[in-house]
């Protein structure tokens, strides 16, 4: 195997704290021929000290030069423009990069002659790629800080409590999607006493919940989806989706505490808590939506990165960047999953003649991930986007 040198910036996206390297995964890429170059400050917002990577062995280097050098570029989250204008053609960039949502980036970055790769594409049911999985490392940590948030805004207790001032009953919460980040909201709000119930769409749900020791929601009007060979659950019909929400009405009104982590990959997430559902719970209960973002979310009155509080005092917190509130576990767990690619595409024999990691589409796990290579979008799914864009006018 060769040598290839990866620069790691600082994350230029508001409110970003994590980082794409930690000292740690500087040092343990370092014996597999992985020179890192790390820009100045680059972990800080993560509690990562520029001493601690020039111990591990990394170099200090400012961006323009790193730009210059890197054969590869780990990021977190999708690249700034400035920062995309400056990558040289043929470099490697690893990121969550979110191109079905933003396919636009991704004809940017085939046009500059850089290779993408996009870690949010990983097929999750594949063994092999699970070391990979940003998702689900990122998701555990957002569905345990989800409940945090809820226990430190709810203006009671979770568990049962008995003093000498008599007993508090403990909190009723409800998990809607109960994929990694659900499972570890509903274990996570066990832990601290509440009485749980999950809810899901996927058949194989209602085991994984109640093997929590939670209760699992059952909704008749609406069937169990079937879950695709990708893992995901499909999205649901206009009229299921309808049947959905009145169903899931009765069970937040009853509930203290409502966490919804519901996803559809690089769509909208469904409206899951109406407004109607959040009119009938009572003051002081406390929803999270972890889906909050650009795209909407789970609840109708939840806005990113905001907290409202309802007229009828429920607070609805837009919670879809949680990970980078615990930057330091967030920024660990992900220079493991990327550390864990860079690895894979070295080793498995993928490099060129100077050293760096060059792609090969034959490969199961390359063929899900990389998104431009060689001057074009390979990725179909994203070739796709990009072509209905452009019989729109391009405008969008
Ligand atoms: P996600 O973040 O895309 O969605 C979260 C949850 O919301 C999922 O469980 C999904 O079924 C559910 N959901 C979507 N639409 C819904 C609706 N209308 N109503 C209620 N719930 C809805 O999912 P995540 O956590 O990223 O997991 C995706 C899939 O990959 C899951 O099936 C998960 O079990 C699987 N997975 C498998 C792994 C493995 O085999 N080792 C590792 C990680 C994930």
């Amino acid at each position: 195997m060769g040598s290839v040198t990866v620069g790691v910036l600082r994350e230029r996206a508001r409110g970003e704290c994590r980082v794409a390297l930690v000292p740690e995964s500087v040092a343990r890429l370092a014996p597999g021929g992985v020179r890192v170059l790390v820009e100045p400050g680059a972990g800080a917002a993560a509690w990562f000290a520029d001493a601690d990577y020039l111990a591990a062995g990394a170099e200090l280097v400012p961006a323009a030069e790193l730009l210059q050098r890197a054969q590869v570029l780990l990021c977190v989250g999708p690249p700034d423009p400035a920062t995309t204008a400056g990558l040289r053609p043929g470099t490697l960039l690893v990121g969550l990069l979110d191109v079905l949502r933003n396919p636009v980036a991704a004809g940017a970055w085939a046009e500059a002659g850089v290779t993408a790769l996009s870690l949010d594409l990983l097929p999750r049911t594949l063994s092999r790629a699970q070391p990979m999985d940003a998702l689900t490392s990122q998701a555990n940590i957002a569905g345990y800080k989800a409940v945090l948030v809820a226990a430190d805004t709810f203006a009671r207790f979770f568990p049962m409590l008995t003093t000498a001032a008599g007993t508090s009953r403990p909190a009723a919460v409800l998990v809607l999607g109960t994929g990694v980040a659900g499972l570890q909201a509903v274990a996570t709000a066990r832990r601290l006493g509440a009485v749980v119930t999950g809810y899901d769409v996927r058949p194989e749900s209602r085991e994984e919940v109640e093997s929590l020791g939670a209760r699992f929601l059952e909704i008749p009007a609406v069937p169990a989806v079937r879950t695709g060979a990708d893992g995901y659950a499909g999205r649901l019909a206009e009229a299921e989706q309808l049947a959905q929400q009145q169903g899931l009405e009765e069970a937040v009104a009853r509930a203290d505490v409502v966490i919804t982590t519901a996803q559809v990959p690089g769509g909208r997430p469904p409206v899951l808590v109406t407004a109607r559902a959040l009119d009938r719970m009572r003051p002081g209960s406390v929803v999270v939506d972890l889906a909050a973002g650009r795209s909407g979310g789970n609840v109708e009155r939840s806005e990113p990165d905001a907290t409202v509080v309802t007229a009828q005092g429920v607070t609805v917190i837009g919670a879809g960047h949680l990970p980078s509130a615990m930057a330091a576990a967030a920024s660990t767990a992900y220079a493991r999953n990327a550390g864990a690619m860079l690895t894979y595409l070295l080793h498995d024999g993928h490099d060129d003649h100077d050293g760096g990691p060059t792609v090969d589409l034959s490969d199961e796990i390359q063929a899900a991930v990389v998104v431009t290579h060689a001057g074009s979008v390979v990725h179909p799914a994203v070739a796709a986007l990009l072509d209905g864009r452009a019989r729109l006018g391009g405008s969008r």
